[in-house]
Protein backbone atom coordinates (compact mmCIF):
# COMPACT_ATOMS: atom_id res chain seq x y z
CA UNK A 1 0.00 0.00 0.00
CA UNK A 2 0.98 3.74 -0.79
CA UNK A 3 3.03 4.79 2.21
CA UNK A 4 1.20 8.31 1.33
CA UNK A 5 -2.18 7.02 2.20
CA UNK A 6 -1.10 5.39 5.48
CA UNK A 7 0.47 8.42 6.52
CA UNK A 8 -2.35 10.00 5.51
CA UNK A 9 -4.35 8.42 8.01
CA UNK A 10 -2.05 8.75 10.29
CA UNK A 11 -1.83 12.67 10.28
CA UNK A 12 -5.68 12.67 10.48
CA UNK A 13 -5.37 10.02 13.49
CA UNK A 14 -2.51 12.31 15.11
CA UNK A 15 -4.71 15.60 14.40
CA UNK A 16 -8.11 14.01 15.80
CA UNK A 17 -5.91 13.61 19.28
CA UNK A 18 -4.39 16.57 19.49
CA UNK A 19 -7.81 18.67 18.99
CA UNK A 20 -9.99 15.79 21.72
CA UNK A 21 -6.87 16.76 23.96
CA UNK A 22 -7.42 20.37 23.73
CA UNK A 23 -11.40 20.49 24.22
CA UNK A 24 -12.43 22.18 27.44
CA UNK A 25 -15.79 21.11 27.07
CA UNK A 26 -17.92 17.96 26.57
CA UNK A 27 -19.47 20.56 23.75
CA UNK A 28 -16.47 21.62 22.57
CA UNK A 29 -15.33 17.85 22.57
CA UNK A 30 -18.53 16.56 20.68
CA UNK A 31 -17.81 18.97 18.27
CA UNK A 32 -14.39 17.38 17.32
CA UNK A 33 -15.92 14.09 17.67
CA UNK A 34 -18.34 14.57 14.55
CA UNK A 35 -15.64 16.51 12.65
CA UNK A 36 -13.24 13.27 12.50
CA UNK A 37 -15.64 11.06 13.13
CA UNK A 38 -18.87 11.81 11.59
CA UNK A 39 -21.04 10.88 8.75
CA UNK A 40 -18.84 13.83 6.97
CA UNK A 41 -15.83 13.89 8.83
CA UNK A 42 -11.63 13.76 8.09
CA UNK A 43 -11.76 9.44 8.28
CA UNK A 44 -15.06 8.87 6.58
CA UNK A 45 -14.16 10.92 3.88
CA UNK A 46 -10.26 9.03 4.25
CA UNK A 47 -12.30 5.92 3.26
CA UNK A 48 -12.67 7.16 0.15
CA UNK A 49 -9.59 6.74 -1.18
CA UNK A 50 -10.07 2.84 -0.79
CA UNK A 51 -11.69 3.29 -4.27
CA UNK A 52 -8.49 4.32 -6.15
CA UNK A 53 -6.48 1.55 -4.24
CA UNK A 54 -5.09 -2.01 -5.85
CA UNK A 55 -7.93 -4.80 -5.02
CA UNK A 56 -4.99 -6.40 -2.96
CA UNK A 57 -4.27 -3.31 -0.79
CA UNK A 58 -8.00 -3.19 0.53
CA UNK A 59 -8.54 -5.05 3.06
CA UNK A 60 -5.24 -3.71 4.49
CA UNK A 61 -6.95 -0.33 4.20
CA UNK A 62 -10.12 -0.94 5.81
CA UNK A 63 -8.41 -2.71 8.82
CA UNK A 64 -6.64 0.40 9.10
CA UNK A 65 -8.97 2.59 9.01
CA UNK A 66 -10.74 0.21 11.43
CA UNK A 67 -8.17 0.20 13.58
CA UNK A 68 -7.99 4.62 13.64
CA UNK A 69 -11.57 4.41 14.21
CA UNK A 70 -11.46 2.09 17.59
CA UNK A 71 -8.20 3.98 18.95
CA UNK A 72 -9.79 7.35 18.41
CA UNK A 73 -13.22 6.67 19.92
CA UNK A 74 -11.12 4.71 23.40
CA UNK A 75 -9.18 8.57 23.39
CA UNK A 76 -12.67 10.13 23.10
CA UNK A 77 -14.74 8.61 26.04
CA UNK A 78 -11.31 8.30 27.94
CA UNK A 79 -10.54 12.44 27.40
CA UNK A 80 -14.90 12.92 27.74
CA UNK A 81 -15.09 10.83 31.30
CA UNK A 82 -11.98 13.27 32.92
CA UNK A 83 -14.19 16.38 31.37
CA UNK A 84 -17.43 15.06 32.27
CA UNK A 85 -15.59 14.70 36.28
CA UNK A 86 -14.31 18.23 35.87
CA UNK A 87 -17.61 19.79 34.98
CA UNK A 88 -19.70 18.02 37.63
CA UNK A 89 -16.62 18.97 40.26
CA UNK A 90 -16.81 22.78 39.40
CA UNK A 91 -20.59 22.32 39.31
CA UNK A 92 -20.70 21.03 42.68
CA UNK A 93 -18.15 23.96 43.84
CA UNK A 94 -20.66 27.00 42.08
CA UNK A 95 -24.39 25.24 42.95
CA UNK A 96 -23.30 24.66 47.25
CA UNK A 97 -26.66 24.05 48.42
CA UNK A 98 -27.64 25.40 51.68
CA UNK A 99 -29.23 22.95 54.07
CA UNK A 100 -30.47 25.11 56.14
CA UNK A 101 -33.02 26.40 53.50
CA UNK A 102 -36.55 26.24 54.34
CA UNK A 103 -38.56 24.73 51.82
CA UNK A 104 -40.65 26.72 49.36
CA UNK A 105 -44.34 26.84 51.12
CA UNK A 106 -47.70 25.56 49.05
CA UNK A 107 -50.72 26.58 50.40
CA UNK A 108 -52.60 24.02 52.31
CA UNK A 109 -56.56 24.29 51.90
CA UNK A 110 -58.80 23.72 55.97
CA UNK A 111 -62.12 23.40 56.87
CA UNK A 112 -64.71 26.25 55.97
CA UNK A 113 -65.66 28.10 59.22
CA UNK A 114 -68.74 26.70 58.80
CA UNK A 115 -67.87 23.07 59.08
CA UNK A 116 -65.53 24.13 61.33
CA UNK A 117 -68.55 25.50 63.64
CA UNK A 118 -70.43 22.45 63.08
CA UNK A 119 -67.68 19.66 64.06
CA UNK A 120 -67.09 21.77 66.98
CA UNK A 121 -70.64 21.78 67.91
CA UNK A 122 -70.84 18.10 67.31
CA UNK A 123 -68.32 17.18 69.20
CA UNK A 124 -69.21 19.22 72.67
CA UNK A 125 -72.77 17.50 72.24
CA UNK A 126 -71.12 14.25 71.82
CA UNK A 127 -69.90 14.37 75.58
CA UNK A 128 -73.28 14.51 76.75
CA UNK A 129 -74.13 11.72 75.12
CA UNK A 130 -75.83 12.98 71.55
CA UNK A 131 -75.11 11.38 68.25
CA UNK A 132 -75.11 12.42 64.72
CA UNK A 133 -78.22 12.00 62.66
CA UNK A 134 -78.47 13.62 59.07
CA UNK A 135 -81.77 13.75 56.47
CA UNK A 136 -82.55 14.83 52.92
CA UNK A 137 -82.54 18.36 51.86
CA UNK A 138 -85.82 18.04 49.98
CA UNK A 139 -88.23 17.15 52.32
CA UNK A 140 -91.76 15.83 52.09
CA UNK A 141 -94.55 18.46 53.43
CA UNK A 142 -95.38 16.12 55.80
CA UNK A 143 -91.68 16.12 57.42
CA UNK A 144 -91.18 19.63 57.08
CA UNK A 145 -94.34 20.64 58.32
CA UNK A 146 -97.29 18.70 59.31
CA UNK A 147 -95.42 16.03 61.51
CA UNK A 148 -94.32 19.19 63.27
CA UNK A 149 -97.62 20.60 64.08
CA UNK A 150 -97.88 22.97 60.91
CA UNK A 151 -100.87 21.80 59.07
CA UNK A 152 -101.36 23.05 55.84
CA UNK A 153 -102.63 27.13 55.32
CA UNK A 154 -101.88 27.44 59.02
CA UNK A 155 -100.17 31.00 59.88
CA UNK A 156 -97.21 29.51 61.15
CA UNK A 157 -95.65 28.23 57.72
CA UNK A 158 -95.36 31.97 57.07
CA UNK A 159 -92.34 31.93 59.67
CA UNK A 160 -90.31 30.00 56.78
CA UNK A 161 -90.30 31.49 53.85
CA UNK A 162 -90.59 27.99 51.67
CA UNK A 163 -88.80 27.36 47.69
CA UNK A 164 -91.11 24.61 46.86
CA UNK A 165 -89.98 21.94 45.20
CA UNK A 166 -93.21 20.52 43.87
CA UNK A 167 -96.78 20.68 46.14
CA UNK A 168 -96.07 18.16 48.27
CA UNK A 169 -92.06 18.72 48.31
CA UNK A 170 -90.15 21.89 49.68
CA UNK A 171 -86.39 22.54 50.06
CA UNK A 172 -85.96 21.76 53.90
CA UNK A 173 -86.54 25.36 55.84
CA UNK A 174 -85.38 24.07 58.89
CA UNK A 175 -83.17 20.86 60.32
CA UNK A 176 -86.48 20.04 62.54
CA UNK A 177 -87.70 17.35 60.41
CA UNK A 178 -84.81 15.11 61.92
CA UNK A 179 -86.49 14.95 64.48
CA UNK A 180 -89.09 13.06 62.93
CA UNK A 181 -87.22 10.58 60.81
CA UNK A 182 -84.98 9.83 64.25
CA UNK A 183 -88.74 9.41 66.71
CA UNK A 184 -90.33 7.29 63.79
CA UNK A 185 -87.30 4.89 63.05
CA UNK A 186 -85.60 4.79 66.62
CA UNK A 187 -86.72 3.67 69.71
CA UNK A 188 -86.42 5.96 72.96
CA UNK A 189 -84.72 7.17 75.33
CA UNK A 190 -82.77 9.12 72.55
CA UNK A 191 -80.30 12.01 72.43
CA UNK A 192 -79.85 12.86 69.22
CA UNK A 193 -78.25 16.09 67.09
CA UNK A 194 -78.65 16.78 62.91
CA UNK A 195 -77.13 19.60 60.99
CA UNK A 196 -77.09 20.36 57.72
CA UNK A 197 -78.48 22.64 55.05
CA UNK A 198 -81.69 24.86 55.45
CA UNK A 199 -83.38 26.66 52.47
CA UNK A 200 -85.47 30.08 53.04
CA UNK A 201 -86.26 32.74 50.50
CA UNK A 202 -84.37 35.79 52.64
CA UNK A 203 -81.39 37.42 52.04
CA UNK A 204 -79.63 40.29 53.98
CA UNK A 205 -76.86 41.07 55.91
CA UNK A 206 -78.09 38.52 58.96
CA UNK A 207 -79.90 36.08 56.59
CA UNK A 208 -78.37 33.73 53.41
CA UNK A 209 -81.14 31.78 51.32
CA UNK A 210 -79.02 28.74 52.14
CA UNK A 211 -77.83 28.34 55.65
CA UNK A 212 -76.56 25.70 57.92
CA UNK A 213 -78.64 24.64 61.44
CA UNK A 214 -77.66 22.33 64.23
CA UNK A 215 -80.77 20.38 65.65
CA UNK A 216 -80.83 18.36 68.77
CA UNK A 217 -82.88 16.14 70.36
CA UNK A 218 -83.60 14.68 73.74
CA UNK A 219 -86.15 12.28 74.48
CA UNK A 220 -86.35 10.21 78.26
CA UNK A 221 -88.77 9.37 80.79
CA UNK A 222 -88.85 12.51 82.50
CA UNK A 223 -87.77 15.55 80.92
CA UNK A 224 -88.27 19.58 81.84
CA UNK A 225 -87.08 22.48 81.04
CA UNK A 226 -84.68 22.93 83.84
CA UNK A 227 -83.21 20.19 81.70
CA UNK A 228 -83.06 21.99 78.32
CA UNK A 229 -81.99 24.92 79.95
CA UNK A 230 -79.06 23.65 81.60
CA UNK A 231 -78.27 21.69 78.34
CA UNK A 232 -78.24 24.99 76.55
CA UNK A 233 -76.10 26.55 78.73
CA UNK A 234 -73.48 24.57 79.40
CA UNK A 235 -73.30 24.14 75.49
CA UNK A 236 -73.17 27.85 74.82
CA UNK A 237 -70.79 28.11 77.95
CA UNK A 238 -68.76 25.46 76.01
CA UNK A 239 -68.81 27.05 72.69
CA UNK A 240 -67.70 30.07 73.50
CA UNK A 241 -66.29 30.49 76.26
CA UNK A 242 -67.54 31.78 79.87
CA UNK A 243 -67.38 35.43 78.93
CA UNK A 244 -70.58 35.23 76.57
CA UNK A 245 -74.17 35.82 78.33
CA UNK A 246 -76.99 33.85 77.19
CA UNK A 247 -80.83 34.56 77.36
CA UNK A 248 -83.98 32.49 77.08
CA UNK A 249 -87.05 34.58 75.89
CA UNK A 250 -90.57 32.77 75.84
CA UNK A 251 -91.74 32.49 71.92
CA UNK A 252 -93.68 29.97 69.83
CA UNK A 253 -92.89 27.36 67.82
CA UNK A 254 -95.76 24.63 66.68
CA UNK A 255 -93.53 21.73 67.35
CA UNK A 256 -92.82 23.14 71.31
CA UNK A 257 -95.06 24.04 74.24
CA UNK A 258 -93.18 25.83 75.95
CA UNK A 259 -90.79 27.63 73.57
CA UNK A 260 -88.05 30.21 74.17
CA UNK A 261 -86.21 32.02 71.87
CA UNK A 262 -82.13 31.67 72.61
CA UNK A 263 -79.90 34.93 72.56
CA UNK A 264 -76.50 35.67 73.22
CA UNK A 265 -75.24 39.07 73.97
CA UNK A 266 -73.14 40.51 70.65
CA UNK A 267 -69.41 40.44 70.65
CA UNK A 268 -69.24 43.12 68.29
CA UNK A 269 -70.39 45.61 70.94
CA UNK A 270 -70.67 43.94 73.66
CA UNK A 271 -74.08 44.21 74.27
CA UNK A 272 -74.24 48.44 73.52
CA UNK A 273 -75.36 48.21 70.35
CA UNK A 274 -75.08 47.87 66.82
CA UNK A 275 -76.00 47.64 63.00
CA UNK A 276 -75.32 43.58 63.54
CA UNK A 277 -77.27 43.25 66.58
CA UNK A 278 -79.90 45.42 65.15
CA UNK A 279 -79.28 48.26 68.15
CA UNK A 280 -80.22 45.16 70.69
CA UNK A 281 -77.28 44.82 71.81
CA UNK A 282 -78.27 40.54 71.55
CA UNK A 283 -78.09 38.36 68.68
CA UNK A 284 -81.01 35.02 68.55
CA UNK A 285 -79.47 31.96 67.61
CA UNK A 286 -82.57 30.20 67.79
CA UNK A 287 -85.16 28.44 69.15
CA UNK A 288 -85.75 25.89 71.63
CA UNK A 289 -88.92 23.74 74.52
CA UNK A 290 -90.31 21.06 75.11
CA UNK A 291 -91.64 18.85 72.38
CA UNK A 292 -95.44 19.52 71.82
CA UNK A 293 -97.54 16.24 72.92
CA UNK A 294 -98.96 16.64 69.35
CA UNK A 295 -95.32 15.76 67.92
CA UNK A 296 -95.19 12.67 70.00
CA UNK A 297 -98.65 11.56 68.57
CA UNK A 298 -97.87 12.43 64.79
CA UNK A 299 -94.53 10.13 65.38
CA UNK A 300 -96.72 7.17 67.62
CA UNK A 301 -94.73 7.53 70.09
CA UNK A 302 -96.52 6.74 73.81
CA UNK A 303 -96.90 10.43 75.78
CA UNK A 304 -96.29 11.12 79.04
CA UNK A 305 -94.51 8.27 79.01
CA UNK A 306 -92.05 9.48 76.95
CA UNK A 307 -91.16 13.12 76.94
CA UNK A 308 -88.34 15.57 75.58
CA UNK A 309 -86.91 18.81 74.36
CA UNK A 310 -85.55 20.13 71.43
CA UNK A 311 -83.52 22.96 69.89
CA UNK A 312 -82.35 24.29 66.70
CA UNK A 313 -79.88 27.01 66.51
CA UNK A 314 -77.93 28.63 62.93
CA UNK A 315 -74.53 27.86 62.36
CA UNK A 316 -73.78 30.93 60.40
CA UNK A 317 -75.17 33.04 63.91
CA UNK A 318 -73.43 31.10 65.88
CA UNK A 319 -69.91 31.57 63.80
CA UNK A 320 -70.75 35.04 64.03
CA UNK A 321 -71.35 35.52 67.32
CA UNK A 322 -67.90 33.36 67.73
CA UNK A 323 -65.53 35.03 65.55
CA UNK A 324 -67.51 38.69 65.39
CA UNK A 325 -67.98 38.62 61.38
CA UNK A 326 -69.75 41.50 60.69
CA UNK A 327 -71.78 40.03 57.23
CA UNK A 328 -72.95 36.86 57.15
CA UNK A 329 -72.76 36.83 53.29
CA UNK A 330 -69.13 36.46 53.65
CA UNK A 331 -69.65 33.15 54.36
CA UNK A 332 -70.79 31.65 51.14
CA UNK A 333 -68.24 33.58 49.33
CA UNK A 334 -65.12 31.65 49.80
CA UNK A 335 -62.79 34.66 49.38
CA UNK A 336 -59.94 33.16 50.40
CA UNK A 337 -59.21 36.53 52.16
CA UNK A 338 -61.77 35.80 54.22
CA UNK A 339 -61.10 32.17 54.93
CA UNK A 340 -57.39 32.24 55.94
CA UNK A 341 -58.41 33.82 58.90
CA UNK A 342 -60.00 31.11 60.50
N1 LIG B 1 -86.82 24.95 63.52
C1 LIG B 1 -86.86 26.25 64.12
C2 LIG B 1 -86.50 27.29 63.09
O1 LIG B 1 -85.80 26.98 62.16
C3 LIG B 1 -85.91 26.35 65.28
C4 LIG B 1 -86.33 25.51 66.41
C5 LIG B 1 -87.15 26.03 67.40
C6 LIG B 1 -85.94 24.18 66.49
C7 LIG B 1 -87.55 25.25 68.45
C8 LIG B 1 -86.32 23.38 67.57
C9 LIG B 1 -87.15 23.95 68.53
O2 LIG B 1 -85.96 22.13 67.70
O3 LIG B 1 -87.50 23.18 69.57
O4 LIG B 1 -86.89 28.42 63.21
Amino acid sequence: MENNVQNQLKSIKDSAIKDFTKAQSTAELYNFKVQYLGKSGALTEAMKLMAALPKEDKPLFGKLVNEVKAELETVYFDIESKIKNKEIDAKMQNEKLDLSFSAASFPLGHEHPIFKVTNEIVSIMSRLGYSLRTGPLIEKDYYNFEALNIPPNHPARDMQDTFFVDESHVLRTHTSPIQIHSLENEKPPLRIIGTGSVFRCDSDISHLPNFHQIEGMCVDEKVSMADLKGTISFFVKEFFGPNLKTRFRPSFFPFTEPSAEVDCSCPICKGKGCSLCKQSGWIEIGGCGLINPKVFEFAKIPYPQWQGFAFGFGIERMAIIKYGVDDIRHFPKNDIRFLNQF
